[in-house]
């Protein structure tokens, strides 16, 4: 018999019948309590492998740094140790009842290269619960989480708690908003390389904008959508008067490298030739606008990263980010190294405005620090 277009045709036909049947009778079971078969395990998870190789190919790893470890950390706790457990708690036993079980990190990580943990935290996993990151836009804090991941099969549960600071046991625990937000920010804990921000004297107004922009989408950040996800606007209100009411306290003299000289020329004077202009017209004046934050005693590494961000169009923020877009279009690197510098080490108490410069702390719920 001569196979012609009409058996082929009835062949396909008879197929997609087939493959239109089998799930409509409701034979194949999508129940999680029965679990798969072997080789339905060991196939998916291959597949699941070849996948992430294939798309890590050609991905480009950064340099992964001792700064973007804690606010990774803090991270970890709140959004990934209720699935995955941590060095300091084991899995919710709620999870034992997942399809796949969420694996424990540490015997997995050691099997995966940078840029393919980059592609599973960044684009999550299909069909699992293994979510993508919040944001599409930044590719900056997954690479901060891969940093971390690195590190995490060595981490025991006291070290692991050092890096993800007061977070660690507490972000699940409504009435303790105030301590998850230390856990990242607390002052102390911030130096130099750090990319998480000091909040502690910087004004209402700029405090209140930014975690609705956060909350909106309108600056987006995994690491703070995830950390403000379960507050309502009454919140965060009285987080930001929390915040700003504490006492601004200087920086430790840190030593002034020389980019610094250029750094405060552009600060004070600008660089009108490049249209750059006076940062200083802004930010850092005794009668700023208070929706203008201070930059004054910030971490380095966190302003340089945040001028990237707005020279990369990712930063966005509250409603007069805009004119803070156009500033930075025209900073290159090395403007954006020697400025960060130079505010860093400029002493914040020095020059905060009235909007700044408040009485001892009356509080959200504990007392500042
Ligand atoms: C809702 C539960 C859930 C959350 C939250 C979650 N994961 Fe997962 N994760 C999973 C599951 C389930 C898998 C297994 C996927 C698979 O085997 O195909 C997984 C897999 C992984 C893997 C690959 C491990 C392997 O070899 O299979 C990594 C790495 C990972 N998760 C990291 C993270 C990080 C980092 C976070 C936080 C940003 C996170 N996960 C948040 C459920 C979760
Ligand atoms: C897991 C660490 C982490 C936790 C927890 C956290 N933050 Fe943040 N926060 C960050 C990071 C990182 C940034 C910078 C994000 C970005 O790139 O925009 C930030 C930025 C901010 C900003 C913007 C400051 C500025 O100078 O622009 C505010 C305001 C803020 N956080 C408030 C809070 C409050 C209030 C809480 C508690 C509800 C909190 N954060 C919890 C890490 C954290
Ligand atoms: C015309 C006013 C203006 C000038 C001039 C200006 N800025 Fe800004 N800047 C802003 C505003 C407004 C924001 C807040 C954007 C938002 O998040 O809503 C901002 C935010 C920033 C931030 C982010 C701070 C944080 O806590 O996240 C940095 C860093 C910064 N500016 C650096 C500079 C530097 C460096 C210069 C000089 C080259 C400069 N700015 C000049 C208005 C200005």
């Amino acid at each position: 018999m001569v196979i012609g277009r009409k058996h082929l045709a009835a062949l396909v036909l008879g197929a997609a019948l087939v493959g239109w049947v089998i799930p409509w009778s409701g034979v194949i079971g999508i129940s999680a309590s029965t679990g798969h078969w072997k080789l339905t395990d060991w196939f998916l998870h291959w597949a699941m492998r070849s996948s992430v190789r294939t798309s890590a190919i050609g991905i480009e790893v950064p340099p992964l740094e001792e700064g973007m470890l804690p606010m990774a950390a803090g991270h970890f706790e709140g959004g990934c140790a209720l699935c995955h457990g941590s060095p300091a708690m084991p899995p919710p036993a709620s999870v034992r009842g997942m399809l796949p079980v969420p694996p424990d990190l540490k015997e997995v990580i050691p099997t995966w290269t940078d840029a393919e943990l980059f592609q599973i935290v960044q684009h999550g996993v299909r069909f699992t619960g293994m979510p993508s990151w919040p944001v599409a836009e930044r590719e900056d804090e997954v690479w901060a989480m891969v940093a971390f991941l690195r590190r995490y099969p060595d981490l025991d549960g006291a070290s692991y708690r050092r890096l993800a600071g007061h977070a660690a046991h507490q972000s699940r625990d409504q009435g303790r908003v105030l301590e998850t937000c230390n856990g990242c920010h607390a002052p102390d804990r911030l130096d130099r390389d750090s990319l998480v921000p000091r909040l502690d004297g910087q004004s209402q107004t700029y405090l209140r904008d930014s975690l609705a922009a956060y909350a909106e989408g309108m600056r987006p950040s995994g690491i703070m959508a995830v950390a403000i996800q379960s507050l309502t606007e009454q919140e965060r209100a009285a987080l930001a008067v929390h915040f700003s009411e504490r006492t601004v306290r200087g920086v430790n003299a840190v030593a002034l490298s020389n980019q610094t000289g250029r750094g405060e020329h552009i600060a004070r004077f600008g660089d009108l030739d490049r249209r750059i202009p006076a940062c200083m017209s802004c930010h850092d004046r005794t009668n700023g606008n208070p929706a203008y934050p201070r930059l004054a005693g910030q971490p380095a590494a966190y302003l340089a990263a945040q001028l990237r961000l707005f020279v990369d169009e990712k930063r966005g923020g509250g409603p007069h980010r805009a004119l803070m877009a156009k500033v930075a279009a025209n900073l290159d690197d090395s403007d954006i190294k020697a400025v960060a510098e130079y505010f860093s080490a400029r002493d914040p108490s020095a020059d905060a405005g009235p909007d700044h410069i408040v009485p001892a702390s009356v509080g959200f719920s504990s007392r500042g620090r």
